[in-house]
């Protein structure tokens, strides 16, 4: 009896690989704490935390089909799914977070629109809050569909030119640099100064516990980079939350710019989906688009096309999806990888690991995310990244060359998960490589020092991040 428990417990070991009690340069594979789930394949970011109660789980499920299941033109017989539009992207969050994971810019090859690669527009003025001013005709974003009588905003064309270059051992490498332009608008020109920003969908796993970071922490890494004598110096963004109705610090999109993955969801359900809410109510249509205020409305009657518990429950589903395991974290090549990681400073802006306090969701009501050791990669601070990735947009306190460093946890399953490799703001990098290619700015020496390394050490690198 002894022996099978000491021959379970061994199996158990070597089945997971669990590794010694983390410290800051040994990461643990329990990537988010004791919500960590080991999977991996095409379901790995679609699985809630380890550590919910049964009633939790049951709640997650629900939240799961409002986040998945397709929106329809109103009036429609469904009293719970119409009020799709008028004008919007997809018909539901899981059209642009497939499978919880990464979207993929279009296939320009195959004449794609964009759908996952969200196009935000303003004007360069400062608006309410010190947030953005949206385009006076087509708005905050570039809604490329329409309900039936609706005109869609128009065609997004894509393109891509080549830039090339050299590491220092003589190798060569190709990135992608992105044009954006617009054709066929449905309302007229936009604003002559119109600023666009690409935005590709981020995969979602983790993001309850990035919520349960206390600020302070946030602001430590400000701090130390601030004390550093190199270039490295974020900064928080400061964003309108309409839930909390204040200022707070900005966790979510690509430049921090929503405090809140209740404020993310319910603006997502209005600006991509054309779902209108109790904070939200009214459809995303500009005084100049007639024909979208006069479509008909969903929701048969109610002020709102969802509701605040349904809402509700969509917020509880993401703020509980789990992070997965890291894979192959004793693989000698990842550990060589994790000096290298280390050496070349990259750990300065990813932020390895965090313990988790209460989460500030007031709507959440679970106790699975306090507390817990994370390791998501991420200072969730702005940097200015160069010429090479600006967008040229500000948001809120992000300039027009600031991102946010983005977690980097889970990011080895994306092709596992979404069947490709695109990683940035838009996409534009295949893989880790070129990914760090394309840092510049605060991160030039980063970049520099992985030009200098050897095709092994460069290999290494990226099997480390790989294994995140
Ligand atoms: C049209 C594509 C699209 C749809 C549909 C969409 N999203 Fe997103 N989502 C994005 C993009 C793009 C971003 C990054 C936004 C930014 O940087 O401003 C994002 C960001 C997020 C984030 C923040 C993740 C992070 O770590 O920064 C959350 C949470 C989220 N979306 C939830 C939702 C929910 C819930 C829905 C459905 C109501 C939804 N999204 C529908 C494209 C989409
Ligand atoms: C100055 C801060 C900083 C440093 C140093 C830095 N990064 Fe980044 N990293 C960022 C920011 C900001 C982005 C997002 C840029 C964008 O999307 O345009 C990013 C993006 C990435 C991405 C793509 C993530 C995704 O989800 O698409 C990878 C991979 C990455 N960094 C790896 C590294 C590695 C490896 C190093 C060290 C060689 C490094 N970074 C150094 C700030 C930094």
């Amino acid at each position: 009896m002894k022996s099978n428990t000491i021959f379970a417990t061994l199996t158990l070991f070597f089945a997971t690989g669990l590794a010694a009690a983390p410290t800051a340069s040994s990461p643990s594979e329990k990537t988010g704490g004791e919500t960590t789930i080991y999977a991996t394949g095409r379901n790995a970011f679609s699985f809630s935390a380890a550590n919910l109660t049964d009633e939790e789980r049951t709640r997650f499920v629900i939240g799961n089909s409002f986040f998945k299941r397709n929106w329809v033109e109103a009036p429609a017989s469904t009293k719970v799914r119409d009020g799709l539009g008028p004008h919007f992207i997809t018909r539901s969050c899981g059209g642009c977070h497939v499978q919880d994971g990464r979207g993929a810019p279009p296939d320009i090859a195959k004449g794609e629109q964009p759908i996952a690669l969200l196009l935000r527009l303003s004007v360069p003025v400062v608006g309410e809050h010190g947030g953005v001013v949206p385009d006076p005709v087509y708005g905050d974003q570039f809604d490329n569909f329409a309900v039936q009588q609706v005109r869609p905003e128009g065609k997004a064309i894509i393109s891509y030119q080549d830039i090339k270059g050299r590491f220092a051992d003589g190798t060569s490498y190709t990135l992608l640099q992105p044009r954006y332009a617009f054709k066929d608008l449905g309302y007229g020109p936009m604003a002559k100064d119109v600023m666009v920003s690409p935005r590709i969908a981020p995969q979602l796993i983790g993001v309850g516990l990035l919520e349960a970071i206390p600020e302070a922490e946030i602001l430590v890494n400000a701090a130390r980079q601030k004390a550093r004598s190199d270039a490295i110096k974020g900064m928080p963004n400061r964003v309108w939350d309409e839930y909390a109705k204040k200022m707070m610090l900005g966790r979510y999109g690509w430049k921090a710019n929503v405090a809140s993955i209740a404020h993310q969801t319910g603006g997502a359900f209005n600006g991509d989906i054309g779902i209108t809410s109790s904070l939200f109510p009214n459809e995303a249509c500009t005084p100049q688009q007639t024909d979208c205020l006069a479509a008909p409305r969903g929701g048969h009657g109610q002020a709102a096309e969802i509701d605040d518990k349904t809402l509700g429950d969509v917020v509880f589903y993401q703020a509980t999806l789990a992070p997965p395991a890291r894979r192959a974290a004793n693989d000698p090549r990842v550990l060589r990888g994790q000096k290298l990681f280390e050496q070349a400073q990259c750990a300065a802006c990813h932020r390895p690991s965090y313990v988790t306090a209460q989460s500030p969701n007031p709507g959440l009501s679970s106790t699975a995310l306090n507390g817990q050791t994370i390791w998501p990669y991420t200072d969730l601070l702005l940097h200015d990244m160069g010429e090479g990735l600006a967008d040229g947009r500000p948001d809120f306190a992000a300039s027009g060359r600031q991102w946010k460093t983005p977690p980097l946890w889970g990011i080895g399953l994306i092709p596992d998960v979404n069947g490709h490799n695109c990683l940035l703001h838009d996409g534009r990098a295949r893989g880790v490589l070129e990914a760090v290619l394309w840092h510049g700015g605060e991160a030039e020496a980063s970049r520099q020092r992985v030009l200098e390394m050897k095709q092994r050490e460069r290999e290494d690198l990226v099997k480390f991040v790989e294994s995140l």
